[in-house]
């Protein structure tokens, strides 16, 4: 039992998980963690050290580096901070996307990972966005959200995304990463994504960002109503 709630919102590539995630958190005054963001600044690190050769991770090469490391969120605007420095941007990148499920795949990298992630939710309520937070990070978080869209549906949200962001990408390149991700990512041997036996699915393909809000605001007071 955790001194504070963990609201688990977990998912594919793309599906709006970090958008819910922060809208929950935001109304209830919790904490929003972007557990993706922070595989993602991991796999910055490697590309920035030479650590990823042949599409596969050096390990020896990436373990004392990782290990130095520390991956905080800014508390003002939520940017994450790799080594006290504001990579924001840098981890959104296609060349980051290409290999972050790669990265994410190593058990060393995702142990490192999930015992920061713990550590964030003994200080305050969290809601904690990725694809193992309600199966693994939290297995007894006490709301557990899993998000699914079609994957075209996916696939055209992250493209305008990057459009808006005038990275120069085709719309086949970005469908293309996220089946990729998607694959490598429900097919690891450890903590792969899957749906937890008792979290509650919410298919937003066709619904509004306060559609899905109202939805899983809906979910979370049935819950734990009684702690907010
Ligand atoms: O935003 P998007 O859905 O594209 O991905 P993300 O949430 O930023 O996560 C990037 C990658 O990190 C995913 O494709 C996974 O490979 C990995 N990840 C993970 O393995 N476990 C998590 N809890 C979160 C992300
Ligand atoms: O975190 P994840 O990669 O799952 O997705 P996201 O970054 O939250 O959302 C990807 C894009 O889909 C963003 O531009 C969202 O605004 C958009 N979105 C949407 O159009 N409709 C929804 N119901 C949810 C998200």
């Amino acid at each position: 039992m955790s001194a504070y709630y963990r609201i688990a919102v977990d998912g594919f590539s793309s599906c709006g998980k970090s958008t819910l995630a922060r809208q929950i958190a935001e109304v209830l005054g919790a904490v929003y963690i972007d557990s993706g963001a922070m595989y993602r600044a991991a796999t910055l690190l490697a590309i920035q050290n030479n650590c990823i050769r042949d599409w596969h991770l050096d390990t020896g090469c990436f373990m004392p580096v990782i290990q130095r490391a520390t991956i905080e969120f800014r508390t003002t605007d939520n940017h994450l901070l790799l080594n006290e420095k504001d990579v924001e941007k840098e981890i959104r990148s296609p060349e980051v996307a290409d290999h972050v499920s790669e990265v994410a795949s190593h058990g060393f990298i995702r142990e490192i990972m999930v015992q920061m992630q713990r550590s964030y939710s003994e200080k305050s309520p969290v809601v904690m966005d990725g694809r193992d937070i309600g199966t693994h990070v939290f297995p007894d978080a006490e709301v557990k959200i899993f998000l699914t869209a079609e994957p075209r549906i996916r696939a055209e949200r992250r493209y305008q995304e990057l459009q808006e962001q005038s990275v120069n990408i085709s719309f086949d390149e970005v469908f293309e990463n996220v089946k990729k991700r998607d694959e490598k990512d429900q097919n690891r041997s450890v903590a792969p994504l899957r749906k937890a036996d008792d979290a509650i699915e919410i298919n937003n393909s066709y619904l509004s960002r306060s559609e899905q809000l109202e939805q899983a605001l809906e979910i979370v007071h049935k819950k734990i109503g009684d702690v907010l």
